[in-house]
């Protein structure tokens, strides 16, 4: 299995040199070219980032930190003036949003007086649709029942919280500190205001086995929550401290990958018996939707377009994917002047986005490719893995097998453009000689098996150059 987990796509070359600002605010005053022969203007979302916290996970590798009051206020009045100069853009300004997702970071942290004055700004600033799913993440020790009733009078439908294990043990070694009483209280209060209620696990901590992590699944399953999102831990993004530590023998060595692998999919399949499979990573009702904010528009197709506002948030328009100024003093400094502080930017993003998330959402559109004139650039890929046995196609729709979700990882990367591929193996290839908590022999024979499956020009080689970068999938 590769190391590919739940949030690094796209990679941004840090070798790109522009001025990113001034990129993307010229990007920002044209109007999208709109695709021929196409009236779908596909989903629209707004990404709010709030990077503060109680206290810190140490595996988390978000922008986030314990703040002040005075941090809090000057941050918030920098939000209110970037979603004030992006929703006044030539671009976003004809978005009708069908999702907003104020996430972090811990957004709970914020009294309900700070949520009602941001969410008022999302409204003003931007156009969101009646029907919208307005998200909103919370954490256990910061959630109180006035915040969960203020949630839902502002038109908050769907809250989520993060309890990554129910095992004291895991818990305290990463540094979570909601007791499980907090835990249980948060569950059945937001499943008091909310129908939409959702709990995030993850799989593969340092120490964890096969048998701890069925148990937490069915912890999760049994919690009395709507929805569980499990995800592996991510150790290619996350903290060097965290790495470190496991490099130092401080914390126990985390499984192999192809161990992380099997615990993750045990953990799904714990989860199968009492929830219905939404996508790669959720489960739920069965009629219930996955997240539209996730699933529908950040891993959807080439039209699908989201926008993030605050400090380390991405972006993921058409033809340019760029990234806020992380530091948060930083970014308040910036932003509160009007300026739109962004400091990475990658073009061309990304004709292969929706075959890209596919194995996380399980479909794909075919008609996409057709609309967009791509169906010979990618007709090798998609077979390839069809007669693999990976993927299936009726009705337009290709659809992932069992067998292509045991391999998903594998099968995102097939699909990754070659920049994109370079990028990826030189951060995975720093990752498993420095830290060590990735096994060299294990990725390169994923690597091995992505090669296998037909990609491109696939592997590592040749840095890419400065100044000259390729349009991300671009079909020349
Ligand atoms: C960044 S938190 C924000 C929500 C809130 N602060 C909380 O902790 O509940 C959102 C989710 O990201 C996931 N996450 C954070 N660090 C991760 C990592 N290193 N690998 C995989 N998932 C991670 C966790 O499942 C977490 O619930
Ligand atoms: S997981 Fe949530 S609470 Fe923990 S540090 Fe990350 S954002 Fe903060």
């Amino acid at each position: 299995m590769l190391p590919f987990e739940s949030f690094s796509y796209p990679f941004f070359d840090l070798n790109y040199e522009t001025d990113h600002q001034a990129t993307v605010s010229a990007f920002l005053s044209t109007q999208g070219i709109p695709i021929p022969n196409d009236a779908d203007p596909g989903k629209k979302a707004l990404y709010v980032h709030i990077p503060f916290c109680d206290t810190i996970c140490t595996f988390c590798p978000f922008a986030k930190s314990v703040g002040t009051p005075e941090r809090i206020d000057a941050y918030l009045h920098a939000l209110q003036v970037e979603l004030q100069v992006l929703g006044a853009t030539r671009r976003i300004a004809e978005w009708q949003l069908d999702s907003v997702y104020i996430g972090g970071g811990t957004p709970s942290v914020l009294s309900p007086e700070q949520i009602g004055t941001l969410v008022a700004a999302v409204r003003a600033n931007f156009t969101v649709k009646a029907d919208a799913e307005v998200s909103f993440e919370f954490e256990a020790k910061s959630i109180t029942e006035d915040k969960f009733q203020a949630l839902a009078e502002l038109g908050v439908t769907r809250v989520s919280f993060g309890v990554q294990s129910f095992e004291p043990n895991v818990r305290k070694m990463v540094n979570i500190t909601a007791s499980l009483e907090q835990v249980y209280s948060a569950i059945e209060l937001s499943t008091k205001y909310f129908e939409n209620t959702n709990l995030d696990m993850m799989v593969g901590f340092p120490g964890q086995d096969r048998d701890h992590a069925r148990l937490d699944a069915r912890s999760a399953a049994n919690s009395g929550i709507g929805s569980v999102s499990i995800y592996p831990v991510d150790y290619v993004m996350t903290l060097p401290g965290w790495q470190n530590r496991i490099r130092a023998g401080q914390l126990p060595r985390p499984a192999g990958l192809d161990e992380r692998s099997a615990m993750f999919h045990e953990s799904r399949q714990e989860l199968l018996k009492y929830m219905s499979e939404q996508n790669m990573y959720c489960f739920g009702a069965a009629e219930a939707p996955p997240t539209r904010y996730m699933f529908s528009t950040l891993y959807g197709g080439y039209r699908d377009e989201a926008v993030g506002v605050g400090s380390g948030a991405y972006s993921f328009i058409r033809g340019l994917a760029y990234m806020n100024e992380s530091d948060e003093r930083r970014y308040a400094k910036a932003a509160s002047t009007g300026v739109l502080p962004i400091t990475r930017s990658s073009p061309g993003h990304a004709y292969e986005k929706g075959l890209v998330f596919f194995p996380k959402r399980l479909t794909f559109d075919m008609r996409d490719l057709k609309v967009l004139g791509l169906e010979e650039v990618y007709a090798d890929r998609i077979n390839s893995i069809v007669s693999d046995g990976h993927a299936e196609i009726a009705d337009g729709i290709l659809r992932l097998t069992e067998s292509g979700k045991l391999v998903y990882s594998e099968l995102m990367a097939h699909f990754f453009s070659d920049m994109q591929q370079r990028l990826y193996h030189r951060m995975v290839a720093r990752l498993s000689k420095q830290v060590g908590v990735i096994d060299e022999h294990e990725w390169q024979a994923g690597a091995g098996r992505v090669a296998a499956m037909g990609a491109a020009s696939a592997l590592p080689g040749a840095s890419s150059r400065r100044n000259t970068l390729p349009l991300v999938g671009s079909p020349q």
